[in-house]
């Protein structure tokens, strides 16, 4: 076999197509030992590719997200004037802690995430949706991405949290600076515009935060708040870092799955007049679309103890990238894993993680990309490809179109 090429998460044909890059290392080097993926960074470097693999890393404690652990002993406090403002703000997301403070923050979020909360959000979804459609029924084309799925998620989240209307292309904005800074290719002026926005969203957030004690509302802040007063359960710095965590990955992600979704129902003709017929199919569609084209390629995790691997050795220290777009597609696990199959059971895909650290949103992302993928296939039985090509992100962790150009009519 011809010696494998260097994995490269930069490399624009990677990643305009990874997937076939995934399956030469999964068949030939699965827990591959390789370069940073970015520059700067040292240390061992682990990209694993299969599904068991992943899965097992996700859920086994001994591998975590939060540095500390890894410390033999705690590290002197930073004065927070001298403490860079991006990674203070994220310091305290559910997704950097490991227990006990990732259990105590979680517990206090799944109970303002509940099956019922997003039952209730659907008919305002419905309508969120259909406004959008009807004004996109007057022209001839449009860009999925722009002109539908960013609005929806965005006005979705935005109106869970109770941040008014005015203020969704702020945080549209900040949450495309958040996701360049979290993806692996971070320059230093990437890095400085994150510290910029860090602090203007934290303002931002903290004024929002003294309205809502002088007058509380029926929104997801005014609950969170509540939770900080009661017994210290979260402090106010958290409050405000969980905000800007839940309006950044409440819709950044979601966007992907509606016009990944889109395209591929563009690809398949036959898979979209199957839905258009038989709309409750949307329910598997939309997880085997999650599955072909995972939102979140890539996540993270270092490794607090040694451990063998798919019989490799990783060192206390190292670190590891987790392909769960890779994963995804495991023969092993996925029979044709290449093909769409919107009737695909079981699909136990990896696209909202495993383990502690499962996606807290999975239940509403999977509601919006259902109704807002059924709505526009209702509203536009003519809806095709339309110019220029879809083009995807360039940020590769989160992966997404960042345009795709369709003909309504
Ligand atoms: C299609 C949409 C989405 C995808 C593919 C997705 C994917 C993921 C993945 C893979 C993780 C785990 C990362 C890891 O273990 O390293 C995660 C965690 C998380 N997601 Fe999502 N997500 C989506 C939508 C959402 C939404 C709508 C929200 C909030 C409303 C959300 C909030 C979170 C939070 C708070 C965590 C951290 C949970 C924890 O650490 O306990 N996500 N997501």
């Amino acid at each position: 076999m011809a010696p494998l090429p260097l994995f490269d998460v930069f490399d624009p044909a990677f990643r305009a197509n990874p997937y076939p890059v995934y399956d030469r290392f999964r068949q030939a080097d699965p827990v591959h030992r390789g370069r940073p993926p970015t520059p700067g960074l040292d240390g061992g470097w682990w990209y694993l590719f299969g599904y068991d693999d992943v899965a097992y890393v996700l859920k086994d404690p001994r591998f975590g997200r939060s540095i500390a652990p890894m410390l033999d002993e705690p590290p002197p406090p930073v004065p927070p004037e001298e403490r860079e403002p991006f990674w203070d703000l994220y310091a305290r997301w559910t997704l950097a802690l490991e227990p006990p403070d990732h259990t105590r923050q979680r517990a206090l979020l799944n109970q303002a995430f509940t099956v019922r909360v997003v039952e209730a959000l659907r008919p305002r979804i419905e309508a969120l949706a259909a406004e959008l459609l009807d004004g996109l029924s007057g022209g001839e084309a449009f860009d999925v991405v722009a002109d539908y799925a960013f609005p929806l998620t965005l006005a979705t989240i935005c109106e869970l949290l109770g941040i008014p209307r005015d203020d969704h292309g702020r945080i549209k904005d900040w949450s495309l600076t958040i996701a360049a800074v979290l993806d692996y290719k971070r320059t230093w002026d990437v890095m400085a515009e994150g510290n910029r926005m860090a602090l203007d969203f934290s303002t931002y957030l903290r004024g929002i935060a003294a309205e809502r004690r002088t007058s509380p509302r029926a929104d997801l802040i005014t609950r969170l708040l509540a939770a900080a007063g009661a017994d210290d359960r979260l402090s106010e710095d958290e409050v405000i870092s969980l905000c800007a965590m839940l309006l950044f990955a409440g819709h950044e992600t979601t966007v992907n799955l509606i016009s990944a979704g889109t395209l591929l129902l563009l690809e398949h003709p036959d898979a979209a007049a199957r839905l258009r017929a038989e709309p409750a199919l949307m329910e598997t569609a939309v997880e085997e679309f999650l599955r072909l084209h995972s939102p979140i390629q890539a996540t993270s995790r270092y490794a607090y103890a040694d451990a063998v691997i798919g019989g490799r050795s990783i060192r206390r220290g190292d670190s590891l990238t987790l392909l769960l777009g890779s994963a995804n597609r495991d023969p092993a696990v996925f029979s044709e894993p290449d093909r769409l199959d919107i009737g695909r059971r079981p699909n136990r895909h990896l696209a909202f993680g495993r383990g502690i650290h499962f996606c807290l949103g999975a239940p509403l992302a999977v509601a919006q990309g259902g109704i807002a993928l059924n709505c526009l296939l209702e509203r536009f039985p003519r809806l095709r490809s339309g110019a220029p090509e879809p083009r995807w992100s360039e940020t590769f962790g989160f992966r997404g179109l960042s345009q795709l150009a369709v003909e309504s009519r």
